[in-house]
């Protein structure tokens, strides 16, 4: 049973976090809601259709602060150097995306201090060129991202719902394994005994030498 329950907790991680058993990208979407004076991780991130297409990205931030109508660079991410073009952000951003390459797929960056003025939509865009072995490709990726902040973390009702379930499910499927194998011995046990009793039967049957 305990090998059972070790086989679980990798089984739900590739379920419910596919991308870290095969490397694959999925577009996640970001969190909505920061804390003020914790960090927290805008995260964006544009998948190549073709994985195996060479290709390399620069990555955009705008911000439009509640209130405000236009949006403003803050960021740019290009050939692994960050440059952070708003005073408001200063020494605020990190790169939090893909590391050590120019074929970016996560573009996500993080709010190192995050305060009531950062209210407001992120945009994050993607810049991409697509190297095919006799032409490039120019593809883009436009995402928004509204967050508010909040005086201290709260949680979700879905949130803490869907913990139950998982437990819940994780519960009942092990319950039903059980259930599942115990029914399976006993037909399994239940048949060789009638086989051997039919073999005995007919050895009776036989005439003796
Ligand atoms: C994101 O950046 C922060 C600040 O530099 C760092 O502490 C954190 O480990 C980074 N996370 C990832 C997943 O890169
Ligand atoms: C975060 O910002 C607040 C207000 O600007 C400041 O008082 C605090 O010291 C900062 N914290 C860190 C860890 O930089
Ligand atoms: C937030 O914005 C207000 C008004 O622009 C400014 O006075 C205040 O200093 C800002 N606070 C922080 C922590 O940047
Ligand atoms: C993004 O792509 C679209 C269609 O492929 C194109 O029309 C648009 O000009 C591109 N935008 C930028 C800023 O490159």
């Amino acid at each position: 049973m305990s090998a059972l329950r070790l086989l679980w907790v990798p089984a739900l991680l590739c379920l419910t976090h596919a991308w870290l058993c095969y490397g694959a990208c999925v577009e996640v979407d970001s969190d909505t809601e920061a804390v003020a004076g914790k960090g927290f991780k805008l995260t964006c991130i544009s998948c190549k259709m073709r994985g195996e297409v060479v290709a390399s990205a620069t990555v955009d931030w705008w911000f439009m602060a509640k209130g405000e109508s236009e949006f403003t660079h803050i960021y740019t991410y290009a050939e692994m150097t960050a440059s952070i073009t708003d005073e408001r952000f200063e020494d605020r951003l990190a790169w939090n995306g893909s590391k050590k390459t120019d074929d970016v797929q996560d573009g996500s960056i993080y709010i190192l201090n995050v305060t009531f003025n950062d209210t407001g939509t992120f945009r994050c865009f993607f810049d991409r060129i697509l190297i095919f072995p006799n032409y490039e490709y120019h593809t883009n990726a436009t995402k928004f991202i509204t967050i508010s902040v909040v005086g201290h973390a709260t949680r979700g009702m879905a949130s803490i719902l869907s913990e139950v379930m998982m437990y819940v499910s994780i519960i009942g499927l092990q319950l039903w394994l059980v259930v599942e194998m115990v029914y399976c011995y006993r037909k399994i046990a239940a048949a060789g005994e009638e086989a051997l009793r039919e073999s005995e039967s007919k050895k009776s049957l036989k005439p003796k030498a």
